[in-house]
């Protein structure tokens, strides 16, 4: 893990409340790693990384005072990462994120074979390369026709995941948590979440768990 300053070079509007903020700088990181950001109340926030346009990116949804600034005002942004564990699967895995992992997709389809499905709350601003869905009823539509992958991957809102979870339980599927996380290095403990093992924490078991590992009730 290191500790760095961030350039923010462009950010592009992808719907209602979520941009994607491109860097200068490249950090080496591997499919899965986040970083904590600092937001000028000293509050540090996780990003999982990723690419856009060949830049370092994270996808940010402004859901207040610390957001806003990130997409609106920062120019340079301190950190520290890659933080959490990296994930690599063999066969033809399926991401299904929400416009807030789109720059995670990237970073997946460098080392693994994906296709990815957006689901989306409201329309896409910015042209996507991506199967895209818009609203919940159109979502639910899709999950009941998906074609069989060797493995899926979730990544959105926790009512994303519940209905995932609902939809693919049985099969290898695996959920990027996106739990509140306060440091980001296991100190803090504000991340933990029940599995079937025990309490773990999503920065430092995590952030990705195996769907049948994870208590869902
Ligand atoms: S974020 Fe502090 S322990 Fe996980």
């Amino acid at each position: 893990m290191e500790r760095f300053c961030l350039t923010k070079k462009k950010t592009i509007r992808v719907n209602e409340d979520t941009w994607i903020v491109l860097f200068e700088e490249q950090i080496d990181f591997s499919p899965g790693q986040f970083v904590m950001l600092e937001t000028p109340k000293l509050v540090r926030k996780p990003f999982v990384l990723g690419w856009w346009e060949e830049s370092l990116a994270i996808s940010a949804q402004v859901k207040g005072e610390g957001t806003k600034w990130i997409v609106e005002e920062a120019e340079k942004i301190k950190g520290h990462g890659p933080l959490g564990n990296g994930f690599k699967r063999n066969g033809k895995g399926l991401l299904i994120i929400s416009p807030t992992c789109l720059t995670m997709a990237k970073a997946f389809e460098r080392t693994m074979n994906v296709d990815v499905l957006v689901g989306s709350r409201t329309p896409i601003l910015t042209p996507l390369e991506y199967e895209t869905v818009i609203g919940n009823d159109e979502f639910l539509k899709k999950l009941s026709s998906l074609p069989e992958y060797d493995w899926y991957l979730v990544s959105g809102s926790r009512s994303m995941e519940k209905v995932c979870w609902e939809h693919l339980r049985g099969k290898e599927v695996y959920f990027s948590l996106e739990e509140y996380m306060g440091c980001g290095i296991g100190a803090c403990k504000s991340c933990a979440v029940f599995t079937e093992s025990g309490v773990k924490h999503v920065c430092t078991d995590g952030p990705i768990f195996r769907g049948d590992e994870l208590c869902w009730s």
